[in-house]
């Protein structure tokens, strides 16, 4: 079993670099161009306004900074890696040069929760907002067909009580928060029914995601002149919504400006992360750059700033047209301007979202087949999942593949379950690459093109940890004691394991920053990895029991599947 912790020598790269038969085509541009395609998508068009309502207030803005800049420790320390191995595997690629297989397997899985689990939920958002979009236009595709089964049956369950208990249809649309449920009702009542089974889901997600795979099977070029077109669009909208919406700002909206606290901008935070997810993306397609360990880090670092500017400006500009206690929409973005008075904005906000979305599923598409297939390379799955099309160049069975892993849940999945499991298997992608760069931050034999600025933890992570260790005792002493406490004063009929089981992340996270700050102090590791691991470690503790809990079973049933098939047809191990 000791081989299950064997690397992947930096000679084995060079030689599947020589032997890749993908079509070296990308530049600078395009990658930046890929990278915010990725990023720019469903996040600034739906949360900005729960994250404004709910956790931060007008200081959104500052919940996108800091979220921005956990990302920059992440991709200053992907850019490190891609500058040293420049194969398409991703994280994947890079934990296997650190840490060793049975790790690199791990987040080889973990990564079909941010690129194909995440895919479902852009397909899901693109059909919300495709199907609004048409009803502007007056086409109308019936309910049950544009909707998910479980949202579906909810929403009948909801009403049809409601019904029994004496209220009318056109009451129970007046009720706030329930006006939906309505709509899930008709869907259930009218679809067709097949042997008692009532045939509901979401089409328009399906046929979007069958477009874009045949789009990636055809071609990384046609990928990137569509991914191209698509990105010039969206951006030309975006800085068109800041510079048309900067009139309608009154500052005064903006005050208070941080209702809920440095605690609700934190939360929001966790809330707008899914909004950057993607950067890290472009590093799928290593193997298809000009100059990889030029350009990579380049794309990288460009796209995450440009998004980060913009997200921050879209959200002073929203939270100044209207009051924050207003954003509790699903489409804030169309909703300021309709609320302004300029509906005619509103319209062309639903187009550039559509458009918008349909460019992340595009890089998310065809990222998932690249890591499959640097996976295969390595014995890890199956040979057919490195297949190359002879014409096409493109890994043309995980192509496939991955459309029907996406599309088949995507017709009857509902959005929240999936869009926090993206966020936390992201995030666990991020800490592990940061760490990664720690491993390797003293080996001097591997040749770097581009390297994380390097910063000496020492003294300054001990000092950092003393510092919010005291700020907590001063300021927030409730919090730490809150921490151990078996009884949770907002939820009496909760008691002992059920309400500790939701401290056992975050405790998790205090012994792992605590074991790393000792290891800062002991060699003298580079800071900004060490500061992405701590954030985006910090930022996987927000989400949740449930979300933990999913993630767990799911990377369980990927170390079965490592020790039935895998680890017996690595090809490292048999040499070995
Ligand atoms: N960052 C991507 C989005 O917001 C995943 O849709």
């Amino acid at each position: 079993m000791s081989n299950i912790w064997i690397k992947k020598p930096m000679e084995a790269y060079e030689a599947d670099i020589k032997k890749s038969q993908l079509k070296r085509v990308l530049g600078k541009w395009s990658l930046t161009a890929i990278g915010i395609g990725a990023i720019i998508g469903g996040g600034i068009f739906v949360l900005t306004g729960t994250g404004a309502y709910y956790n931060a207030g007008p200081a959104l803005a500052l919940s996108f900074v800091i979220a921005g800049i956990a990302c920059v420790f992440a991709a200053l320390c992907y850019a490190e890696f891609a500058s040293m191995i420049p194969v398409a595997g991703s994280a994947y690629t890079y934990a296997y040069a650190s840490f060793g297989e049975l790790v690199a397997w791990i987040i080889g899985w973990d990564l079909l929760m941010e690129y194909a689990i995440g895919n479902i939920a852009v397909a899901i958002s693109w059909s919300d907002y495709f199907t609004s979009l048409l009803a502007g236009y007056h086409i109308n595709i019936p309910q049950y067909l544009t909707m998910d089964f479980l949202t579906a049956s909810r929403g009948f369950d909801k009403v049809d009580a409601l019904l029994k208990a004496g209220q009318t249809l056109e009451q129970i649309k007046g009720i706030e928060g329930i006006g939906n449920a309505v709509d899930a009702y008709q869907a259930w009542t009218t679809a067709p029914l097949l042997g008692g089974f009532h045939l509901v889901c979401d089409l328009p997600a399906l046929v979007i995601v069958f477009i874009i795979t045949a789009l990636v099977f055809v071609g990384i070029k046609e990928s990137k002149n569509a991914s191209n077109v698509m990105v010039a669009i969206k951006l030309a909208v975006i800085f068109f919504v800041i510079v048309f919406g900067a009139f309608y700002v009154k500052p005064a909206n903006w005050s208070p400006f941080a209702p809920n606290g440095i605690a609700g901008v934190l939360k929001g935070v966790s809330a707008v992360f899914f909004a950057y997810i993607g950067f890290d993306a472009i590093s799928t397609t290593a193997e298809e750059c000009k100059n990889p360990q030029r350009d990579l880090p380049r794309g990288m670092i460009y796209s995450l700033i440009l998004c980060t500017v913009l997200y921050v400006l879209i959200s002073l500009v929203l939270t100044g047209m209207v009051s924050y206690k207003e954003l509790a929409v699903g489409d804030p973005l169309a909703y300021v301007f309709t609320k302004v008075g300029a509906d005619w904005i509103a319209g062309i906000i639903a187009i550039s979202a559509v458009i918008a979305m349909a460019t992340v599923l595009l890089v998310f598409q065809l990222g998932q087949p690249r890591i499959w297939m640097t996976m295969s390379r390595d014995g890890l799955l199956p040979p057919i999942f490195s297949a190359i099309h002879p014409k096409f160049k493109t890994p043309w069975f995980s192509t496939i593949l991955t459309g029907f892993v996406v599309a088949v849940p995507s017709l009857f999945m509902n959005l929240t379950e999936v869009t926090d499991l993206t966020s936390i298997g992201t995030l666990f992608a991020f800490v592990l690459v940061c760490g990664g760069v720690l491993i390797l931050q003293n080996n001097q034999n591997i040749e770097r093109k581009f390297k994380a600025p390097y910063i000496n933890a020492k003294f300054i992570a001990p000092a950092l940890f003393v510092l919010i260790w005291l700020a907590f005792i001063i300021f927030k002493p409730e919090a730490l004691s809150s921490l151990l406490a078996t009884t949770d004063p907002a939820n009496p009929t909760e008691t002992g394991w059920e309400v500790f089981k939701h401290k056992i992340p975050l405790l998790g996270f205090i012994v792992i920053a605590t074991v790393l700050v000792v290891q800062c102090f002991r060699k003298s590791l580079s800071l900004i990895p060490v500061l992405g691991v701590v954030t985006c470690g910090y930022l996987m503790t927000e989400l949740g029991w449930t979300n933990w809990y999913r993630f767990v079973i799911w990377l369980v049933i990927g170390l079965v599947i490592y020790f039935l098939y895998s680890y017996r047809h690595s090809k490292l191990n048999r040499a070995g």
